[in-house]
This record gives structure tokens, C-alpha cells and sequence, in this order.
């Protein structure tokens, strides 16, 4: 008798553990029918605009995941933002616009026309979707979750709520806090995405300048680069938002390294530096945190109720390279600018070289590699 109950409750427990499966049109099976429609919008974007690549377009489409996101306020209430609500591309003549966003225009542009190829999607929801299928083609990153149904937004969020690189430690910490109550350790473990980032707009005179010497994959080495002492500037100085870099040398289409003043801060400061360093050669850490605090952006004006799990339908992302973190060529550990000291600093190798090695403009280690940019309003 006690072993039938168990064995009853064994069964139970397994069927309702088990997802709820609909089957799509091309056959895959998911948890939930409402996810089918995002496999051939993953598809999509894949063939239109990322080619699989961890490229311009890639990363463009990674940020406007936060710029989207962030506008929302706590304190100010909904008049000023819904959110992860796809206003972006709802309001492409007013969001683009404003200062912060600058750049923004061609992410915005490239996901446009998606809307009309894909009626039943929402704004908000094509526009994080299209965040973690472009995150998936660089090397080392998560899997993000992703939960559907945001609806369409009826107005646009309003200027002043998107970080930028000039703000203090203490206001982008209550920017962050007031939009979603994020914590020190969930802003540092969201500026993982810088290392899949370059600068068009932070010094006029360069396009796509990395954030780190291997802007291609997401792995540990903008922790690190961040920390070295900058020795100058890839481009003109002292630009807004701007400081010197650890790897300014550049020739034509490769620029050198580009440093944000925010970035620089947020690796020094008590409230930070701790996660920063944290996140050092620690790539199953960082990808995992990431992933974590993205989930939390991702419905920022949502609740997790009102939405659907379709995390089964974000692509597998490429596997990590898993090289170990190192010094840059010319740099090593005595350029460390280090602040905090309840950790230790991991020993990591230092590449041989007199000279700086150039960071590669392409993925493939070219100079010229176009992005795809369509016309749009934004
Ligand atoms: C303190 C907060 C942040 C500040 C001040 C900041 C600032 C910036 C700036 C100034 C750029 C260069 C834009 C340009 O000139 O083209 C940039 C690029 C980028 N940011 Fe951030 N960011 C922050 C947080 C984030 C977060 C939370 C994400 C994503 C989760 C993100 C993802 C990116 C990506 C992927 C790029 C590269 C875009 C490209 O290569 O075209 N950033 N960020
Ligand atoms: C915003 O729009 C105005 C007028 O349409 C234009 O002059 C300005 O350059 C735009 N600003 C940005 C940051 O694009
Ligand atoms: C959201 O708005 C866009 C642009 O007007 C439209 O193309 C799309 O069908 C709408 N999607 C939903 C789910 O309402
Ligand atoms: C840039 O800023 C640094 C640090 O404030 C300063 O030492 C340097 O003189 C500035 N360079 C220029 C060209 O203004
Ligand atoms: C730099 O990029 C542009 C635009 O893609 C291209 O036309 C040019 O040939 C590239 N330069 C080199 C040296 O490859």
C-alpha cells in the first residue's frame, strides 16, 4: 500500500514536471504553442542581418535590448517609459532621437521592417527575442531566457533615462535601481555585453572601436582591460564620456581600444570593483550573472506571470573558446590598477610582443566587412 501511494505520487510528479508540448509547423516540439511563431523570426534575422556572426549588427541588436528596457522609471511612474515595451521601434522618430541613444538609428532600422514580416509578434518582444538570437552567435555567451507577450506600447518613453558614459558611479547606480531595482552586482554583471562592444559615436573620428581586445567573443578580457592603466587615446582626446585607453594603436580600419569613463569608474569604485574583478577569468561566472540580471531587464514593466516561457526557442549559443584570459601584448600585471583587496587577483599569462597587436576590425580577422543597414525613420 505505502509503496503504491509512492510509487503514485512518483508518477505525478514526473508527468507535471514534464513541459506541456505543442508541436510547430516544422516539427519541433515546444512548451507552448504561442513560442512556434519565433522560430522562423529566429531564422529570419539570422539570414537578414546577423549572418551568424558576433559582428556590428550582432552587437547593435545586443544593446538595444537595454535601451529599450531601461526607459522606465520606479519613481516618475508609466507616463515616463512602459519598459521592455518595443517603443524604440513603435516611436522610431522620438527614442532614436535623443541623445543617449545615439547610434541606436540602425539596430532600430534593421528590425523595423520584422514587424510587418511578422504580424503577431510584439515590438518588446521582437526586440529582446532579437537580443538573445544575437547574442547566441558570439562565442561563450548564454543562453538567455526569453519570455513572450509584451504588448504593444502606446507611448514613448521619455528622454533622460538611459545611462551614459560621462554619469557618476552614484547616478548610474540609481538609474539602474529606480529602473528595476537592479543591485551593484547586477549593473556590473550586465556590462559583461561590453565584451561584445565597439564606439561609433563616443569619438566621432572612429567607427567600431572595441571595448576590448577580442570584440568578437564574449569572454572575460574587458574585466580585465578595463583595469590596466591607459597609456592613451585610439582617436582624438578627452571626448565626452572618454578616457585613456591601455591599447590605442590603430591602423585603418582597425582601430585601437576605446575606453568609457563609466566603465573605467565602475572597475574602481568601493560600491564595484570587487564584482568587477570578480568576473576575471571566471567565464561559467560571468555568462551565468549576465544571463541572470538579463532576465530581469528583459521584462522590465512586465511581470513573469503575465508572460510565456519560450526560452526553447532561443538558438544554442556558439561554444566558449575558452582561452584563459591574458594581458594584452605590452601590458601585464604591474599595469593593473587594482582597488579591491578582499580578492585575490587570478595569475594570468602575459602575451609576448614589444608592440601592441592590432585588434582585428572583422571577425574574421579582416579589414573590410560591411554591416548590413537598412534605410528606415529612425
Ligand atoms: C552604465 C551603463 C552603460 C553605459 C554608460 C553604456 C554606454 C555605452 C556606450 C557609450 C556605447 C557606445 C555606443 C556608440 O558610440 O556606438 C555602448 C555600446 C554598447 N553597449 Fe553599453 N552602456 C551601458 C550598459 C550596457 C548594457 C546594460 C548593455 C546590454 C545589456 C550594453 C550593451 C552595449 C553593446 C552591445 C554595445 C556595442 C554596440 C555596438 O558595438 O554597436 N551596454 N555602451
Ligand atoms: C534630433 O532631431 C533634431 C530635429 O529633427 C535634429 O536636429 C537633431 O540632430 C536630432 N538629434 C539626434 C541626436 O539625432
Ligand atoms: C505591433 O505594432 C506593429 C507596428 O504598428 C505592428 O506591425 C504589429 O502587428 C503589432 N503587433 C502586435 C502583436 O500587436
Ligand atoms: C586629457 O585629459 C587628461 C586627464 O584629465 C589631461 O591630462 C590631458 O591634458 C587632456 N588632453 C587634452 C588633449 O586635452
Ligand atoms: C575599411 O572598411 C570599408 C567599409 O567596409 C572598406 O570599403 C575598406 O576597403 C576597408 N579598408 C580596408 C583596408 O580593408
Amino acid at each position: 500500500m505505502a509503496f503504491a501511494v509512492l510509487f503514485a505520487l512518483v508518477t505525478l510528479a514526473a508527468v507535471s514536471r514534464a513541459a506541456p508540448t505543442a508541436v510547430c509547423s516544422d516539427g519541433t516540439r515546444v512548451s507552448n504553442a504561442a513560442c512556434c511563431a519565433f522560430i522562423p523570426l529566429a531564422e529570419d534575422l539570422q539570414n537578414t542581418i546577423f549572418l551568424n556572426d558576433c559582428g556590428e549588427d550582432t552587437h547593435e541588436a545586443i544593446r538595444l535590448t537595454f535601451h529599450d528596457a531601461v526607459a522606465i522609471s520606479r519613481s516618475q511612474g508609466p507616463s515616463v517609459g512602459g519598459g521592455a515595451d518595443g517603443s524604440m521601434l513603435l516611436f522610431p522618430t522620438i527614442e532614436p532621437n535623443f541623445s543617449a541613444n545615439n547610434g541606436i538609428d540602425d539596430s532600430v532600422n534593421n528590425l523595423i521592417p520584422f514587424l510587418a514580416k511578422h504580424p503577431t509578434i510584439s515590438a518588446g518582444d521582437l526586440v529582446q527575442f532579437a537580443g538573445a538570437v544575437a547574442l547566441s552567435n558570439c562565442p561563450g555567451a548564454p543562453q538567455l531566457e526569453f519570455l513572450a507577450g509584451r504588448p504593444n506600447h502606446t507611448i514613448a518613453a521619455a528622454d533622460g533615462l538611459i545611462p551614459e558614459p560621462q554619469d557618476s558611479v552614484t547616478k548610474i547606480l540609481e538609474r539602474f535601481d529606480d529602473a528595476g531595482g537592479f543591485t551593484p552586482f547586477e549593473v556590473v554583471s550586465l556590462l559583461a555585453s561590453h565584451t561584445v562592444a565597439r564606439a561609433d559615436h563616443v569619438d566621432e573620428t572612429l567607427e567600431a572601436a572595441p571595448f576590448d581586445s577580442t570584440p568578437f567573443t564574449f569572454d572575460t578580457q574587458v574585466f580585465l582591460e578595463v583595469l590596466l592603466k591607459g597609456v592613451g587615446f585610439p582617436g582624438t582626446d578627452n571626448n565626452t564620456g572618454e578616457v585613456a585607453s591601455p591599447l590605442p594603436i590603430g591602423s585603418g580600419n582597425d582601430t585601437g581600444e576605446i575606453r568609457l569613463q563609466s566603465d573605467f569608474a565602475l572597475a574602481r569604485d568601493e560600491r564595484t570593483a570587487c564584482f568587477w574583478q570578480s568576473f576575471v577569468n571566471e567565464q561559467e561566472f560571468m555568462a551565468s550573472s549576465f544571463k541572470a540580471a538579463m532576465s530581469k531587464l528583459a521584462i522590465l514593466g512586465h511581470s513573469r506571470e503575465s508572460l510565456i516561457d519560450c526560452s526553447d526557442v532561443v538558438p544554442v549559443p556558439k561554444p566558449a573558446v575558452n582561452t584563459p584570459a591574458s594581458f594584452p601584448a605590452t601590458t601585464g600585471p604591474k599595469d593593473l590598477e587594482l582597488t579591491c583587496a578582499a580578492e585575490r587577483f587570478p595569475t594570468l599569462s602575459v602575451n609576448p610582443g614589444a608592440q601592441q597587436t592590432l585588434i582585428p576590425h572583422c571577425s574574421s580577422g579582416g579589414q573590410d566587412c560591411p554591416s548590413v543597414q537598412f534605410a528606415g525613420p529612425a
